[in-house]
């Protein structure tokens, strides 16, 4: 573990935000002390006066915070109010012909939707679901591609009180299955298939496999005619999303909640066994949701807001979905990947919707640059006043080039430290403030309270120290359980340090200045292309297939996805002719159908033994130098089979993928 904490990065730059940037900025130096002092005076206020400004309330709340059932905590509990209803109806009065959605298809096509438009949608389909007996509480799974159709069934859920669950498009049969069941969800919407990069995605087709490997719960699949392809069909479970919507109003009373009411669960991998629902609050979240944008992305009324993430992620919840609705922004929505038709996509969509938000991975910036400047230089790229990147650590040099060739030097990079369980930031620059250093997410945002401690639990006090990244108070957009385990929740984020001190799994140190620098991840979670994987999914993934042994994985650096999975694979009998088979192939495919493309290994070693412990335990850390090509200096009297690690080092087996 020690071997991540350490601090390698120097980087000495630093950014003022440029003076006209400055002179606009809506959270100035003084603005921003005063919050951080209210926040420090009393938390529970702070937020408490924060949350009567920015929602609408059906029934105000009284209690802003009970703890007294750490790390159960409550944010505004006797209040009641609809996410719908905040993320649209408020808007529509004086409002209600803005653009909400810019939608540019993988094809190129434009549609635009107005907020009223929006609140219409989302009123039918509310009705619709209402009609399939649907009902508040009830979980509803959906699987769609990156679409207007994605944010209308998430504000349809929000607006009967159904609790969404979106599973995004590349994950596989079996994925959606462990995902459906774990929640138990009633109704699928989904579309028949997903165009992406000029290839599409079979979707139904999916849902399909996956409800015929039992999900009883299910009753009812909405399919949305997306590319008109054909698909099975079976009567009595499947109907159309035209056909759900046809004769209803679109006029939709919305369900009040509590402010506790769970919103969505969003699965997310962790360091061991299945994925996990990660369940988030109403009025907590939307909340975060809310403010964050506004403080980050110093937003203004006419911007025009560009997040690249797909709904099927946090970033999508948070700065897709609720977070550019409730702030009432006009945002684009895509469709398509940033390579196609060509690589000209992303800077030709900034250029023609006069983007002035930008918000991206480093992985897509990464790959992005590598194409060198001759591209976006060839687009007028003039209307972005700030850029933001999120996912994983940015290397300096993918910062910079972010910087001077997308923000012409002139825009302030907000580098956002976040997860799926923090539901909004917590750790980013305030651009109109603070200065920023490449790879550094900087500061915690108010009312934030994070610190890095040491194995002990004691803050870590000299800079360039690594530690834990931990945040020590309750925030109202925090994770409020894992769906059905309290005590899997309990454990995972709350274990170490006491019941009041979310431990993030991320390793971090702070500089002589105080800037927050993130290491990574400290546990088995790999970070690949700005996506979390967990080390023991896709093990168990590989230990599954009939020929597999045992598999031990890591990831190693990978110049454009950040990082790139490694996997030692144990195979059970002759290991030279699996090799022969082209079993390493074989595998990665089936990497693929049991959890999704994005966790195929990049290499597959085969071999006859994993290194371990005299306990049993497989030594990750030994596999992750090995892994890197380096040699072995760590420690190794604890390993029981010292021998197998020259086979481990060999080059890769034929058949196995650059
Ligand atoms: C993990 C959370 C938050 C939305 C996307 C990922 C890493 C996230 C940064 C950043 C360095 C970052 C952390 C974190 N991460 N943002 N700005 N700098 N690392 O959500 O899948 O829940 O993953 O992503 O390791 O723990 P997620």
């Amino acid at each position: 573990m020690k071997e991540n904490l350490e601090s390698v990065m120097h980087e000495q730059r630093s950014f003022v935000p440029p003076q006209e940037f400055r002179d606009a900025a809506t959270l100035t130096a003084d603005k921003l002390q005063a919050m951080q002092c209210a926040a420090t005076d009393d938390l529970a206020a702070f937020w408490a006066d924060l949350a009567r400004k920015n929602l609408e309330w059906k029934q105000p709340f009284i209690q802003a915070l009970d703890d007294s059932n750490p790390p159960f905590f409550k944010w505004f509990a006797d209040g009641r109010l609809n996410a719908c209803y905040n993320a649209l109806d408020r808007h529509l009065e004086g409002n209600g012909g803005k653009t909400a959605l810019i939608f540019e298809t993988d094809e190129g096509e434009i549609l635009y939707f107005s907020f009223r438009a929006l609140h219409g949608e989302v009123c039918r389909l509310a009705n619709a679901l209402k009609a399939l007996e649907v009902r508040k509480g009830d979980r509803v799974v959906i699987y769609l591609p990156m679409g207007p159709q994605a944010l209308i069934s998430m504000l349809a859920c929000a607006r009967i009180g159904a609790i969404h669950s979106v599973v995004f498009g590349g994950f596989s049969a079996d994925s959606l299955k462990d995902r459906i069941r774990d929640a138990g969800a009633r109704l699928v919407i989904t579309a028949d298939a997903a165009p992406r990069g000029g290839r599409v995605t079979m979707l139904k087709e999916t849902v399909d496999l996956a409800l015929a490997a039992g999900c009883e719960s299910v009753k009812k699949v909405i399919v949305y005619r997306r590319t008109g392809v054909k698909t099975e069909w079976i009567e009595g479970r499947d109907i159309t999303w035209d056909d759900s919507l046809n004769g209803q109003s679109s006029d939709c009373e919305p369900e009040w909640v509590e402010s506790e009411h769970p919103l969505f669960l969003l699965y997310t991998s962790g360091s061991t066994g299945k994925p996990k629902g990660v369940q988030h609050s109403t009025a907590g979240y939307l909340l975060g949701a809310m403010t964050s944008m506004q403080w980050v992305f110093d937003l203004k009324p006419n911007d025009i807001f560009w997040c690249t993430a797909d709904v099927g992620w946090i970033t999508g919840h948070s700065y897709v979905c609720y977070g550019p609705l409730l702030n009432g922004l006009t945002q684009v929505l895509f469709e398509g990947v940033p390579t196609y038709p060509d690589a000209h996509r992303f800077w030709r969509m900034i250029e023609e919707h006069r983007v002035s938000i930008f918000y991206t991975a480093p992985t897509a910036i990464r790959a992005l640059m590598r194409l060198g400047d001759a591209l976006p230089r060839k687009h007028d790229l003039s209307s972005l006043r700030l850029l933001g990147t999120v996912g994983e650590p940015i290397n300096p040099e993918a910062w910079t080039w972010y910087h001077r060739v997308i923000g012409g030097s002139r825009c302030p990079i907000v580098d956002t430290w976040w997860q799926t369980e923090t539901g909004a930031a917590m750790i980013a620059p305030i651009p109109g403030v603070v200065a920023t250093k490449p790879g550094s997410c900087t500061f915690p945002l108010p009312g934030i309270a994070v610190d890095i401690i040491d194995e002990q639990g004691e803050p870590v006090t000299s800079p360039n120290q690594g530690g834990f990244l931990v945040v020590t108070k309750p925030w109202p957009a925090m994770v409020r359980t894992i769906w059905g385990d309290d005590a899997r929740f309990r454990k995972t984020y709350f274990g170490q340090f006491g019941d009041r001190v979310y431990v993030t799994g991320d390793g971090a140190h702070r500089d002589e200045d105080g800037y927050v620098w993130i290491l990574g991840r400290i546990d088995d979670v790999l970070n690949v292309s700005g996506h979390r994987l967990g080390t023991a999914e896709i093990e168990s993934a590989l230990a599954a297939h009939p020929r597999v042994a045992e598999a031990g994985v890591v990831g190693r650096p990978h110049e454009i996805k950040g990082e790139a999975v490694l996997a030692f694979v144990v195979v059970k009998g002759d290991r030279n002719q699996a090799i022969r088979d082209g079993l390493a192939a074989e595998l990665r495919e089936w990497v693929g159908t049991q959890i999704g493309a994005i966790a195929k290994p990049d290499e597959i070693r085969l071999v006859d033994g994993l290194p371990k412990t005299r306990s049993g335990k497989i030594m990750r850390r030994l596999l992750r130098t090995i892994g890197r090509g380096e040699a072995i200096t760590q420690d190794t009297s604890t390993l029981e089979n010292a021998a197998i690690l020259g086979q481990l080092t060999a080059p890769a087996a034929p058949g196995s993928a650059p």
